[in-house]
């Protein structure tokens, strides 16, 4: 285990939700499991006028609220915590931070000023305070590491991500930016790597040879909660789709790295965005569903539709579901077709890439030829299940379909790490492997820039009912292919009695 230098860590956006209940959460775990630096600083900086003391007193009660393990530690966590009130959009009050940042290194054992910022803000501010933490040399590197981490949505489109990433690149070179995905901070994402690149019987039939279609599903039982403002102006097309499912597709379908370091693994990544079939008119008609949740009863509870959610427009036409069938156009991948799909309030929340093997090439024990399948659950139930054919005990040979699974929960002698708690200590070690490099940001809005145009063009959005798998429209995408979506449970092996 290495642990990072020691540190001030300053945290854009300190009173906002993200920082309550991920960041900071994931600080005191990682101080908890003494994977912190013995001595670090966490500075929150934000408009509200808080003391040092009394946003500690914040701090300690959204930690409770979030049933952190050992409160017995909070108060010696929260010693390390302060908070400098300031304007972040104005340059003028970077003078009170530099201050603040010089006591804080002060007190500090090394002479380097080594800093970790992380914008946790509104992505207004994204252009905002990179340069105006450059008007006040606090990203120069002479004296210290000086490392940015941006929360996503980085850009809203093609063009204000181009735009974005020029800007940044003013003031910070790219090996500071850490543009977090919170997908790649999943054990069970980065296991995608592993499974791969470490086992010698998947690799040689991981391709268009052996696979027959890929299926990879983000589902989401809650709906839009209290985020509607920022989310009729997103959909789930950039919400979910440019970033974290395009990522995990990366994972499923790039080339092995030459070594595991973060040029190498990137390299392959923004290689196989690269490669992904622009999507054109015809492929927008007849390969894209879009669709928006309606009012309905589920489970006995009765749920509200999109349009009646807080914060959302009367007359929204925003998707909260997305369905796309969508190719990898290279040699290993061509015309394998994957199904990409992800929606708020369906019946369950699952993250899962399922890949389906071609059949035998000769139906010997009959037409019902099992299917060969490898279900790689994201979450929850983390784990890995595989289903062939066996002879069914009897008379006669008849197939049967069975499977064999690990499940994650089964390791018990492990703690895992959650995505934020992964992530910010690389960034604090500064690994950069599992955060998105510009080239890669860039290919994923490149690929969803004809989808946004569509949808700007008010192309079709389908509704469907709270606690279904989407528009009907969706199913037809792989029934016009005589293939169907795997309908998952939240129970990876069970698939009789689905619990939802
Ligand atoms: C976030 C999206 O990035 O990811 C949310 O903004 C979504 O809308 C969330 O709910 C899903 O993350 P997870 O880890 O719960 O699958």
């Amino acid at each position: 285990m290495v642990i990072p230098d020691s540190c001030c860590i300053v945290i854009f956006g300190a009173s906002g939700d993200l920082t309550y209940r991920k960041l900071i959460p994931a600080f005191f775990n990682l101080y908890l499991y003494q994977q912190l630096p013995s001595e670090f600083s966490i500075l929150g900086v934000g408009r509200s006028e808080y003391s040092d003391q009394s946003y500690r007193e914040k701090l300690r009660l959204a930690l409770l609220e979030e049933k952190v393990e050992d409160p017995s530690q909070l108060e010696r966590f929260l010693d390390h915590v302060f908070y400098q009130a300031m304007d972040t959009a104005g340059v003028a009050d970077y003078a009170k931070l530099k201050q603040r940042l010089d006591e804080l290194h002060a007190s500090l054992p090394t002479a380097l000023r080594n800093t970790l910022y992380y914008l946790a803000t509104p992505p207004s501010l994204y252009r905002v305070i990179p340069a105006n933490l450059a008007a006040h040399g606090l990203n120069r590197e002479d004296d210290g590491w000086k490392r940015l981490i941006i929360e996503k949505p980085y850009g809203y489109d093609l063009a204000s991500s181009r735009e974005l990433d020029k800007e940044t690149h003013l003031h910070f070179q790219e090996q500071q930016l850490y543009r977090i995905d919170h997908y790649l901070g999943k054990e069970t994402v980065q296991n995608l790597l592993v499974f791969r690149f470490s086992n010698g019987m998947f690799e040689p039939l991981w391709n268009r040879n052996f696979i027959d279609y890929v299926e990879i599903t983000g589902a989401e039982f809650l709906g839009v909660e209290q985020r509607g403002g920022y989310y009729d102006g997103a959909g789930a097309v950039r919400d979910m789709l440019q970033n974290h499912l395009l990522q995990v597709l990366a994972m499923v379908t790039m080339e092995p790295p030459a070594t595991i370091d973060a040029d190498s693994t990137r390299d392959e990544v923004a290689k196989v965005l690269h490669s992904l079939q622009p999507l054109s008119d015809s492929d927008l008609a007849k390969h894209l569903v879009l669709g928006q949740y309606t009012a309905s009863s589920f489970q006995g509870q009765q749920l509200p539709g999109y349009r009646e959610e807080p914060g959302v427009a009367d007359e929204s036409r925003t998707e909260t579901y997305v369905g796309l069938k969508m190719f990898v156009n290279n040699w290993r991948w061509s015309e394998v077709p994957f199904y990409v799909r992800t929606g708020k309030r369906l019946p369950t929340r699952v993250s899962e890439v399922v890949i389906h093997f071609k059949r035998t090439p000769h139906p010997v024990f009959g037409q019902n030829a099992p299917e060969n399948k490898l279900i790689i659950r994201i979450q929850p139930d983390e784990g890995i299940l595989i289903s062939f054919g066996l002879k069914e005990p009897g008379a006669g040979f008849n197939a049967k379909q069975v499977s064999m699974d690990f499940r994650y929960g089964e390791m018990e002698e492990t703690r895992m790490l959650s995505a934020y708690e992964r992530l910010l200590l690389d960034a604090l070690n500064g690994d950069a492997t599992l955060f998105a490099r510009s080239d890669a940001v860039e290919a994923c809005w490149k690929f969803v820039q004809p989808i946004l145009d569509f949808k700007q063009q008010e192309g079709a959005l389908y509704g469907y009912a709270c606690g279904t798998w989407g528009p009907k429209e969706a199913d037809e995408l792989l029934f016009n292919d005589n293939r169907q979506w795997r309908f998952p449970c939240k129970n990876l092996t069970n698939t009789e009695y689905c619990e939802l």
